[in-house]
C-alpha cells in the first residue's frame, strides 16, 4: 500500500524537499489518495493535501525549505478515515514535537485511542496513525529521549506497520517495520529510507532491507540498525541492479503480475484481526449491530458479480437465503426487497455507476446496505450503512485480480458473520490460503500453458460449486486482457449447448478439487470434451482422478471446496497473463475498458 520517503542529507547532500518530491513521484504507481511532507528544520513544518502529488507541490512554499536536508514523506492510500487533508500523512502530537509517518493498519489503535483520548488528547484525524506521534508525545512528557519514546510507541502497536518519524530540532530520522516494507538506502551524502527503492533509486543503489521487528536510526554520517531488544546488528548492503526505469513496478513488467504475486499479502490484511482461531469467531466489528440470518440480496458487475456469485453461495450453504444480481438488471420496483433486507454492494472501486445506482435503489426502499469495497471513502463508502473493506492495497491494472481474492476472502467471513458460524476449521483454512498462493505463484505452469495454447481460437472455463464463478472469472480475465473469445460455464451446462463450440482449438480448464460428488460430476463433463478431441487443462488438487483425462494439470494444494476456489483462481490469472504476455497485448490497459467504469 501507499508509500513512504525519508532522508537525511549531510551538507553536501541535496535539499530534502526535492528529494522527498522526487520519491513521492516514483512512488505514485503504487496507487495513493493524498500526500505530504514533513521538513525538520529549528522545527517541524508538515504540509498534506488530499488527491494528486501535484496539489501538495503547488500548495508548498518551496522557498522556505531551501538547504532543509531533514524529512519524511508520504502517499496515504486509506485505510482508516477517508481522504482528506486532515487525515493525510506526516500526523503529529499536540504540539509537533515529532511527526510520523505509516504505511499499513494499527490493529488495536482503538483501544490506544481510547486511552489518549482519556488522557485529554485532542485527535486531529479519524486514521489509526494519529496515535503515533500522541503516544510518542506521552512519553517525551514522561521525560525519554527520542529514541525511547519512539521504541515505546512502537513497542505497543499491534498489526502492519513502516513507520518513520521526525523530531523537531534533530537531524535523525528514526523508523520501525513490521509486516509492511520498509527499504533503507546508503549514499556519501545521506541517508534513505523507503518502502520500494525505486523511491530513491536515482540517488543510491546501495541498499538495506530492514526485517520486521527492527529498528533504524539515520544520521546525515550514520546508520544503526537495531534489533527489538535493542542490540545493534550487522545489516548486508545489497547493490540494486534496477535500472531507474524499470523499478516503477518493483521489476515488474506488468502492474497485474505485480497484483496477482501480491495476493498472499492482500489476503493477510484482508484476515488481519478479524479471524478468532481459539474460538473459530469471525469478528467484523464495522458491521455494528447486523442481526445474522436475514436474507441476503448482493448487487455487483463484471468480477465483483462473481465475488457476490461465491459469496450468494456461501451464504445459502449456511442457511441464509442469499441472491446476487448484476447490478445493471437490478431494478428495486421489481426484486422484492425491503425495509427488512439486507442489500450488499460488492465493488473494487466503490464507484461503479451501476452498483451506485442498486445501492441507492435499495436505500430508497429503507434496505439496509452494506458495501463490500476497497477504496475507503468511495461513493459506496459513504452511501450505505455499514462498509466492511477487502483491503487489497491499490490495484491499478484494469483487470482485477488481487481484489476478487480479498472478495472472496471478506466474503466468506462476511457469510460466517451473517449466518452466525463459528468454526475452528474454517479460520485454519482461511488462514493457510494465503501461504496456498504463494506455493502456486512459485511452482505455477500457467506460462507453459499459455505457450502452448495462445493460438487457441477460444477458451472455455468449466467448474461446480464454488468452482462455477472462478470459471465465469477464468474466462472474464482471458477475453479482457488476450481479446480472445473466451467463456465460462457451470461446468453441467456444457451439454446443453455450449459443447457445441468444442474443438481442438478450443482449449477447455476444468476446475477440479476434492473427490467428492461434484468432482465426479466435472469430471463426467471432462470426459464429454475429451471424447471431441479438445485439450483440456485440469485445475486440481490430485484428489480426484481428473488428471487421467486431462493433457496437462496445474496444481493447487488439497484444502477445502471454499479456499481451493480462492487459490485456483489465481491458475486462472496466470493463464491469462502469460496468454497476454505471449499475444504482445497491452495487459493493463487493455483496448475498451476502462478501471472504473462511472457510466451506466
Ligand atoms: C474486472 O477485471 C473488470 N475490470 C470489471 O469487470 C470490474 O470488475 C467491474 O467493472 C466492476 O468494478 P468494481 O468492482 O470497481 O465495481
Ligand atoms: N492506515 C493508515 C491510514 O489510513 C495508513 C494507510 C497507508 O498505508 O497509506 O491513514
Amino acid at each position: 500500500m501507499c508509500g513512504i520517503i525519508g532522508y537525511v542529507g549531510t551538507d553536501r547532500g541535496d535539499d530534502a524537499l526535492e528529494v522527498l518530491l522526487d520519491g513521492l513521484s516514483q512512488l505514485e504507481y503504487r496507487g495513493y489518495d493524498s500526500a505530504g511532507v514533513a521538513l525538520a528544520d529549528g522545527g517541524i513544518d508538515v504540509h498534506k493535501r488530499e488527491g494528486e502529488l501535484a496539489a501538495l507541490e503547488a500548495a508548498l512554499p518551496r522557498e522556505r525549505f531551501d538547504g532543509d536536508s531533514i524529512g519524511i514523506g508520504h502517499t496515504r492510500w486509506s485505510t482508516h478515515g477517508p481522504p482528506s487533508d486532515a487525515n493525510a500523512h506526516p500526523h503529529t502530537d499536540a504540539t509537533e514535537r515529532v511527526a510520523v509517518v505509516h504505511n499499513g493498519i494499527i490493529e488495536n489503535y482503538q483501544s490506544l485511542r481510547d486511552d489518549l483520548a482519556a488522557a485529554g488528547i485532542t485527535f486531529q484525524s479519524d486514521t489509526d496513525t494519529e496515535v503515533v506521534p500522541h503516544l510518542i508525545g506521552r512519553s517525551l512528557d514522561e521525560g525519554l529521549d527520542h529514541e525511547a519514546a519512539f521504541r515505546a510507541a512502537i513497542d505497543r502497536l499491534e498489526g502492519s506497520y513502516a513507520i518513520a518519524a521526525v523530531f523537531d530540532g534533530t537531524e535523525t530520522v528514526y523508523a520501525a517495520r513490521h509486516e509492511s516494507p520498509l527499504v533503507l538506502g546508503v549514499a556519501d551524502d545521506g541517508h534513505f529510507l523507503a518502502s520500494d527503492v525505486p523511491a530513491f533509486i536515482e540517488y543510491t543503489d546501495q541498499v538495506i532491507y530492514l526485517a520486521d521487528g527492527e529498528f533504524a536510526r539515520l544520521t546525515p554520517d550514520d546508520l544503526v540498525i537495531t534489533d527489538a531488544n535493542g542490540q545493534v546488528t550487522d545489516p548486508s548492503v545489497e547493490t540494486i541492479a534496477w535500472d531507474p526505469e524499470d523499478a516503477g513496478k518493483s521489476g515488474y513488467d506488468h502492474y497485474m503480475r505485480k497484483e496477482i504475486n501480491e495476493q498472499p499479502t492482500a489476503l493477510r490484511e484482508c484476515f488481519r484481526g478479524r479471524l478468532d482461531e481459539l474460538t473459530g469467531r469471525v469478528e467484523l466489528p464495522e458491521l455494528g449491530d447486523l442481526e445474522p440470518r436475514r436474507p441476503v440480496t448482493f448487487v455487483a458487475c463484471g468480477t465483483s458479480y462473481h465475488a457476490a456469485m461465491f459469496g450468494t453461495r456461501l451464504l445459502q450453504d449456511r442457511g441464509v437465503p442469499a441472491q446476487a444480481f448484476l447490478a445493471s438488471e437490478f431494478d428495486a420496483d421489481r426484486v422484492p426487497i425491503d425495509a427488512e433486507s439486507l442489500v450488499v454492494g460488492v465493488t473494487q472501486s466503490g464507484e461503479t455507476a451501476d452498483t451506485m445506482r442498486a445501492i441507492r435503489e435499495a436505500n430508497s426502499v429503507g434496505a439496509t446496505t452494506v458495501a463490500v469495497t476497497n477504496v475507503v471513502g468511495s461513493s459506496a463508502a459513504r452511501e450505505t450503512d455499514d462498509v466492511l473493506y477487502i483491503r487489497a492495497g491499490p490495484e491499478i491494472s484494469v483487470a482485477a485480480t488481487k481484489t476478487f481474492a480479498s472478495q472472496q476472502a471478506a466474503l466468506t467471513m462476511l457469510a460466517a458473520a451473517l449466518s452466525d458460524q463459528r468454526s475452528r476449521a474454517l479460520v485454519r483454512e482461511l488462514r493457510a490460503v494465503p501461504d496456498q498462493i504463494q506455493s502456486v505463484l512459485d511452482a505455477s505452469r500457467a506460462r507453459e500453458i499459455a505457450e502452448t495454447y495462445h493460438g487457441a481460437e477460444a477458451y472455455f472455463f468449466i467448474g461446480r460449486g464454488y468452482h462455477y464463478p472462478v470459471a465465469l472469472e477464468g474466462a472474464l480475465k482471458m477475453k479482457e486482457i488476450t481479446y480472445t473469445h473466451a467463456e465460462g460455464f457451470a461446468a453441467g451446462e456444457l451439454k446443453h449447448g455450449p459443447l457445441a463450440l468444442v474443438s481442438e482449438e478450443t482449449p477447455v480448464f476444468a476446475v477440479v478439487t476434492g473427490d467428492g460428488k461434484l468432482a465426479e460430476k466435472t469430471i463426467g463433463n471432462v470426459k464429454e470434451v475429451e471424447a471431441r478431441g479438445t485439450p483440456v487443462v485440469a485445475v486440481t488438487d490430485g484428489q480426484s482422478d481428473v488428471e487421467r483425462y486431462a493433457d496437462h494439470v496445474l496444481e493447487v494444494p488439497a484444502t477445502s471446496a471454499v479456499a481451493s476456489s480462492i487459490v485456483a483462481n489465481v491458475q486462472l490469472q496466470l493463464v491469462a497473463y502469460w496468454t497476454a504476455h505471449e499475444l504482445g497485448r497491452s495487459i493493463d490497459k487493455p483496448r475498451n475498458l476502462a478501471k472504473s467504469v462511472t457510466v451506466e
